[in-house]
Formats: C-alpha cells, structure tokens, sequence
C-alpha cells in the first residue's frame, strides 16, 4: 500500500517535472537588464529622492547668478547663469525661451565647459521650423525680490516665473500654478571633469560610497561607478566619467500621468516611489527584451520621453529631449499633485513645458515641435500576413493564393531573415528564391506588396558588398579602441553602421536602388528590426555605451537615437529609388524615438500568444498614440508560443481596429492563416479582416487629419472626455478620430463584458455598429458571443466606409462610398472624407479631396472642409452610393436635392433609421439635401 501511495506521488512528481520541461513558460530573463541599482548614475541621483542622505557634493541645489538675468530680444531668449550652492565652481548657463503655442523651453549646461570633452545635443529630432517667440517681462528681476516672471510677447496664455535663491521655475496656465520645477532640489548637473588619478589601490577598496564623494572636490574620486562600471560580464569604461543630469517637475493638483513609452504598463503610469511604494522606476532605454512581461517599468524597444499629465482643469506636458539612459520617477504628493524626477545619464539638460491646457492643443504643441505622422500608403492600412518563416517563392505563392481561395482580403506579405543569403541583408537566398522579381510581379498583378526585412547589423564578410564598402569607407561604428565595433546577432559577427553620419545615411539609402538591391520591385518595401541595436553579446542585449560614433560622440549619449537614424536611411531609400521620388515610403521599425512618426510605423515587437498581451495591447499602443508614434500595432495572434483559436479569433478583432495590422509569429510557431481554424473561428477572423476594409476611408481620413493637427488616431476616453474622471484609468477602449469606440474582447471565454460609452456630461448617444441601436451614455453589461466585436459609433459623427469586399485596399480604390451618419440628441451630426491617390506625395501640393459632411436643420451639406487646402487638381470617380441616417427620429415625407431631384428611401420606425439608396453624387462636387 504505502509502496503504492509512494509511486503514485513519484509519478505525479515527474509528470510535473516533465510539464515544466516542455511546456515553456515564457518570461524574460530580467536579470540581464539594468535597473536604477544597478546603473550607477541613475542610483547616485535617486538616493536622494528616496531621502536617503547622500554625500555627493552636486546633489546640492542651484542658486540664479543674480546680475546674469538678462532678457535678449533679438535672441527672444532670457539668460543667466546658475552656481551650485556648495560648489561655487559649477557654474550653468541656462538658456529660457518660449515657442508658438505656448510652448516654454529650457536648457542648461556648463557654462565653460572643458575645451577636450563635450556634451551631446540632440539633432533632427525637432522640426526646422519651430521658431522662438517675443518675451515679455511680467515682473523684471530686482534686487529686492527673489524672483522675476516673463510672458509671450503677444499671447497671454501662461507666464513663467523664476525663483533666484534657490533656483525654481514654475509655470502657470490660466492664472493657476500648473508645473513646478526643481521645487524638490532635485536639479543635478555632474560637471564635465577631467579623469582623476586615483592615489592607489587601498585608497579604491577603503573608500566608502560617502568618502568617494566628498573626496570628488579633491579630484581623487573612486573610479568604479564613476570612471568605469561593471554590470554582468560587461565593463564600460567610462572616458568621460560622470556627467549625469536630473531634474523634478510637479505636475499641480494632476492625478494622473501618462506617456514615456515604451513600456507593458497601463496608461496611467503608476507609481514608482513615495507612500511606501519602491518600484523601478520607468526606464527609457531601447532595449531588445527576449519574451517581455506584462506590466513591467523596464525598458522595451523604443523611448518618447513626453509625459502627459491630465486632470479635469487642464492637460499639460513635459518633453525631455534626450536620448541618453533615462530613468523617471512618478510619485503621489500632496494636492494631489504627480511629482516626477527625470534622470539621464549624459547630455544637456533640454526641457519643453506643453502649457495645453486642453488634449488636443498638447497633441497640436508636441506636433508642432517634433511633427506629425508621415501619411501612411492606403495599402498600409490594410491587413499584413508575416510569419517567420515563409520559406520560398512557392511558400509564398500558396499563402497568397490561400488568402483569394478563402476569400479574406491582404494587402502584403512579409519576408522575415531567412528570406536572405545567410542573413546578408538586399540579397536573397538563391535556392528558395531564384526569381524574386517574378515572384514581386505575381503579387503585383494583384496590387498586392511585398515586404522584405533588413536588419542594421551587417556580417563582417569580406564577400558581401554592402561588408566590403561599408568597412573601406570606415562607416562602422568604432570601439573605443577605434576598430570596427564587432557584435553578435542573427548572421553571426556583425558590425553597425553609424546612422547618425549623414553621409553613412545617404550611403544606406543609396543601397535601396533598385539597380543595387537586386531582385528588388516598386512593390517591395522594408522592415527594420534589431535596432535598438540588439547585439546578443552586448551588455543588456545592446552596444557597449563606450563605442564611438561621429563627431566623437559615445554611443551612451545618443542609444536611443540609433533605431530613430536608422528608420530615417531607409525610409529615405525606398523614397530616393524612384526616379520621381513620389512613393510614401513604408518602413516599419521596432526601434523609435520622439520624431519617429514623421519615417513610418512602428509595432510593439515580441508579445506572446497570451491573453495578457491581447490585453495591454491597446493600452501600449494608446500610449504611443499620445506620445505622436500613431502608426503603430502589436503582432496579431502574439509573436512568441501558439495562440488556440479563441484568442486568435479575439486577437483578429482587436487588431482590426488598431492603426497597423499585422498577423506574426515566431519560427518555431505553428502556421496559423486563418483558414487553418476550425469554424466558427476562421470566419471570425475572416469577418473581421473584412471589417476592418470597409472601415479604410475612416483610417485613412483620421490619418490625414493627423497630419493636420497632430491627433491621436486612436484615442483613451480621456482625451474625448477631458472632463469625465471616471474615463481618467481606463485603457482597454479606443475611440477611432472622434467617432468609433471600439472594446475589443480580451478575455478567455467572456460571455458579457462591461463597456463604459462615455459622454455622460454632454449627453451623448452610442449606436450599436451591429443592431444600430441608440445607447444613452452609461456603463453597461454587454453580451459578447464570439463574433461580437463591441462598437460603437458616437452620435454626432458621419463616417465614411467602403462596404464591397475586394481582395485589397487597391482594388477598393474606386469604389463607391456608404456614409454612416449618427445624430445626437439635437438631431446633429458632422464627419469628414479625405481621398487622395493613395500613395504619392502629391497631397502635399494639394492634389486631394478633403470634404465634410455635416447634418443640421433637416438638412444634410456635403461640402469641402474649411480647413481644406486642396487645388482643385485631384478628381476621384467615386461616387456615394449609400447614405444611412441613425436616430432619425420620423419618416419624411420627401428628401430632394438642391436641384429639385427627389430621392428614394427606406425608413424603419423600431431603429429610427432611414437609408437613402443610390443618390449616386459624385465626391468631387459639393451637395446639399433637403429632408421634409
Ligand atoms: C525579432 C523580431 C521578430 C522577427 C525576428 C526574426 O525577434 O522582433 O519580429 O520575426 O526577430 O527576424
């Protein structure tokens, strides 16, 4: 018997151990990543946030050199210098200016900085046209006050004042203190110094951490952390020793705070310190994180470092524009207020304050600085198929071909690295694809596209041209000894191009020529991956921060610029290959900065087939959205594991309504078209896929918009609602523009689900995209079977659809438009169209059609958009052969158009709905309907 027990209970124990084995369990490795302890500058600043005492000398606060304030008006800057208080030798210049808009800026650095040694600046980030503002004094420094205030020349919408003694600058919106600065003495500036001699090896090991730094005065500091740091097998030597630079803001009477991506957190950033609370804090540092987890501070991909802060009176911004390691810390103070540190390892200190005060004027002041998101090709707002691997010409001939047989529409098909020569980026593996132009020429016949990966690391083999040329013409990246930067990714040893030399720029985009990427076709275009840079023996998955790059520069002071550069060459490429240069560019990256949305789009890189990352997927692409990167998705179906056909069926509707759609999945996951899925699954996700077509002159439209206003394509409740608390946490609902509120289903097995339809202060009314039903604003049960997708369509807004299904977007391109009007309580309605020819830059000029329909007084008027700056040149054949009206409240009797024509409808009293079939009106001409 107790033989028996025992064998059972060994059994169980290895089938336990078996499970573990083989069924893995995805989870990053974080050890291999940094946190604030372990990077020596972020733990030497927040010593003192956490109140610790800490010796360093800098920590002390700073104090405004009186006599120095000066206000230059040629200039439109306000100058003068800053003296730490116990080191009279750490002498700032700061620099204050405003910007149109109501933007506030503020710089510093040494004000004589060591001839040998310098700080980085941040380039091409910030649009050229961005231009300073006349200044004001409000109250003019005195010798009597300890402070002075200055104002916009011409706008009254905030003033800045200055403390003197100690230094503080505080800016207030409407009357009202809105954020306040260094009122914490958080401001840290290590001064550039020369390397100091370390008397001898008993000096480094008996100093303690306190000795070290009081001994920094003396110029006999301890080297490691300072002069050199360790972390892992990795050294970093350090050349230029400390030079870190940190600041608090207070964002007043705000609870909330959002931005900073990239991270897997929710929306509203937690947070990370204060009241008992000790997280990381959040980490801006691009990293390649192998299986990142759900709801983690670390640094992921890309960095934006903008902070949005929100609360019922106002919005408000802080952009840190460095692209050094940053760490940001966000506690709940008194108020409430949201007190935050900010702390980068090298750079000068550049700070903008985005005085709003609503959402959209933050949206319209970030754009203005940084721009707005390139207009994506219609056919990039399709849907994508990817997988690593489709193997060969045959590979992808059998998936394009299951896409028609089955009936779902695509617009490209993805080539991952195995496409290639033994990961030799612009060649392709011979044997599985000897004929790649005719395999382009097949999908092109379809108006389909192709797109090929090409990866920044470059395999050091003297065989390969782009190797060869790159290293004769000394364009690689150096170690700090000056050869070659050599690392290891996907071929194996590699080196990396410097991307922030323009020449090297000019020199990668000149590899996208057609005549030098052979094989290549104008239906080809180009996916950056690996660009943070991963480097698989670099510390933390990266390059060593001690390389060097042009002009002298540490890789350390620019890292989180690197993908940014890189995207930009080869967005550059695929626009220089033609010989009209006239093709929007489609280039996705994985790594980003503030800017990148001007390139191309970017995803959220490797998720896993779970429901957590179903789940954070809109919260972390909302949180792109605020933060300017709009074009952005997360791999459909979760990149890493197997997802079983319920999330996969639930992963298609989510992403059918997020801006970039795309189906991926790693080499070892099993082949998961959608019509590999049992019914009803498979036509779950074929619906959806059709869905998200007839949608494309809505996306499409918003994107244009985008360009206008710098909006976000997808929104949080928040930022429709400003005024509505209860929306400030919520994270797992979009609004598409202004009108389509979509939940998306992110839990297993969810029979109901609570969807909040927001606008209760301005009694809004939802209508049920599926039953057409009116919803009052509210929160609600709602049933949710499989093939529901909950959306909504807010009244007051007009949608544009495209409601034939083609196999593409290009072959939608001349078909006839639905217009969806929804109409609030007042019986109103408004919405916009965009057309253009999809692809050119031919917008630019003018050469589109921006129109608005707007429902008012029984009458409907379809006119072009007051903002509209259209030449008159661009024609569209389309017609609109479907216009539906919801929450019409009776029949009328007739409905004619300005020229007398009566026009046929349907009315149907239970949903109050009345369709007007074929008016057939043309888009280029304005019209106006009459209902009696
Ligand atoms: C990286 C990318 C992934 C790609 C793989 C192979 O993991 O994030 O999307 O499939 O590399 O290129």
């Amino acid at each position: 018997m107790y033989f028996k027990k025992f064998n059972l209970k060994s059994v169980l124990l290895i089938l336990v151990l078996i499970s573990l084995i083989i069924i893995p369990i995805l989870s990053v490795d974080s050890s291999k990543f940094k946190t604030c302890q372990e990077s020596h500058f972020c733990k030497r600043q927040r010593q003192t946030h956490e109140g610790e005492i800490n010796p360093m000398k800098s920590f002390q606060t700073f104090n405004v050199i009186r006599d120095t304030v000066k206000l230059n008006q040629n200039d439109k800057t306000i100058t003068f210098d800053l003296q730490e208080k116990t080191a009279k030798d750490n002498v700032l210049t700061m620099k204050l200016e405003l910007y149109e808009n109501g933007i506030v800026r503020m710089r510093a650095q040494e004000k004589s900085p060591l001839a040998n040694k310098k700080r980085y600046h941040v380039n091409d980030v910030l649009l050229d046209s961005i231009k300073t503002q006349s200044i004001k004094w409000k109250e003019e420094p005195k010798s009597s006050s300890n402070h002075f205030s200055f104002i916009h020349g011409e706008k009254q919408c905030c003033y800045v004042q200055v403390q003197l003694e100690p230094f503080k600058l505080d800016v207030y919106i409407m009357g009202e203190l809105a954020i306040t600065t260094n009122k914490d003495g958080l401001f840290h500036f290590e001064p550039i110094q020369e390397k100091p001699t370390i008397a001898g090896p008993e000096n480094k090991e008996g100093n303690t951490e306190e000795n070290n730094n009081n001994n920094n005065n003396n110029n006999n500091v301890a080297h490691e952390g300072y002069w050199e740091e360790r972390f892992q097998s990795h050294q970093d030597s350090k050349p230029n020793g400390p030079m870190s630079i940190g600041m608090d803001f207070t964002f007043v009477g705000s609870s909330h705070v959002y931005g900073i991506p990239e991270h897997s957190t929710r929306l509203s950033l937690k947070s990370t310190t204060g009241n008992g609370i000790k997280e990381n804090p959040y980490r801006l540092y691009n990293l390649d994180v192998f299986e990142y987890e759900i709801d983690k501070t670390m640094a992921l991909y890309g960095s934006v470092p903008l902070m949005i802060s929100h609360d019922t009176k106002k919005t408000t911004a802080i952009f840190w524009l460095n692209a050094a390691e940053t760490f940001v810390d966000i506690e709940d103070v008194e108020g409430p207020s949201k007190k935050t540190h900010w702390i980068s390892e090298t750079g000068i200190l550049d700070v903008f304050y985005l005085t709003g005060p609503t959402p959209s004027s933050i949206f319209k002041q970030y754009a203005y600085l940084t721009g707005t998101t390139q207009l994506p090709q219609m056919f990039s707002l399709g849907y994508h198929q990817c997988k690593w691997n489709y193997k060969s010409e045959d590979h992808v001939k059998e998936i394009d071909a299951g896409f028609d047989k089955h009936q779902i529409p695509y617009d490209v098909i993805w080539l991952d690295i195995e496409h290639t020569d033994g990961k030799r980026y612009f060649t392709w593996d011979n044997n599985n694809f000897p004929t790649p132009e005719e395999m382009l020429k097949a999908i092109a016949v379809k108006n389909r596209k192709m797109v090929n990966i090409v990866d920044p690391h470059i395999k050091r083999d003297n065989g390969y041209y782009i190797h060869s040329e790159a290293q004769s013409k000394g364009y690689y990246i150096k170690n700090k000894d000056g050869n070659d930067y050599d690392g290891w990714c996907w071929p194996g040893s590699s080196s990396y191009l410097d991307f922030t030399n323009p020449e090297i720029r000019d020199w990668w985009a000149s590899q996208f020529a057609y005549d030098k990427y052979k094989g290549s076709a104008p239906n080809l275009y180009i996916w950056n991956d690996m660009n943070e840079p991963s480097v698989f023996n670099g510390p933390e998955v990266s390059m060593h921060k001690d390389a060097k790059h042009w002009g002298d520069y540490e890789h350390r002071d620019l890292h989180n610029l690197y993908g940014f550069y890189y995207h930009m060459a080869s967005a550059d490429g695929l626009i220089k290959r033609n010989p009209d240069q006239n093709d929007r560019p489609f280039v996705l990256s994985r790594a980003f900065f503030a800017g990148s949305q001007r390139i191309g789009a970017i995803w959220t890189g490797d998720n896993a087939a779970e429901w957590s990352h179903l789940d954070i997927a809109n919260p972390m692409l909302l949180s792109l959205n605020i933060a300017g990167i709009t074009f952005s998705g997360a791999d459909v179906g979760g990149f890493f594991g197997n997802p079983d056909a319920e999330l996969l069926a639930r992963w298609y509707q989510a992403g059918a309504f997020q801006p970039f759609f795309r189906g991926h999945a790693h080499l070892d996951s099993r082949h998961r078209e959608p019509w590999l899925f049992d019914e009803p699954y498979s036509s779950v996700m074929k619906d959806a896929i059709i869905t998200r077509y007839t949608y494309l002159p809505l996306w499409y439209t918003t994107f244009f918009e985008n360009t206008i206003n710098g909006s976000p394509v997808i929104n949080p409740l928040w930022v429709q609602y400003p005024k509505e608390q209860e929306l400030f946490d919520i994270d797992d609902t979009i609004i598409i523009s202004n009108s389509l509120l979509v939940k998306p289903v992110t839990k297993q097995g969810a029979k109901s689900m609570k969807v909040i339809l927001p606008g209760k202060s301005v009694n809004e009314i939802w209508y049920d995209v599926d039953t057409e039903k009116p919803i009052e604003a509210g929160t609600y049960e709602i049933d949710t079977p499989l093939e529901k997708i909950p959306v909504y369509q807010r009244g007051g807004s007009i949608i544009p659809k495209k409601e034939r299904v083609r196999r593409s977007s290009a072959q939608m391109k001349d078909d006839p438009f639905t217009i969806r009007i929804a109409l609030d309580k007042n019986q109103f309605a408004q919405g916009q169209l965009y057309i253009d020819d999809e692809h050119s830059f031919d917008y630019k000029k003018g050469n589109y059609l921006y129109k608005q329909f707007t429902f008012k007084d029984n009458t409907l008027i379809f006119n072009t958009h007051p903002e509209s700056k259209q030449n008159g040149k661009f024609t569209s054949p389309s017609t609109i052969e479907k216009i539906i009206i919801l929450g019409y409240k009776q029949k009328p009797t007739s409905i004619v158009s300005e020229d007398g024509k009566q026009l046929s409808f349907d009315y149907d009293q239970s949903l109050s709905k009345l369709t007007i079939r074929k008016p057939d009106f043309s888009v280029n001409s304005n019209f106006i309907l009459k209902f009696n």
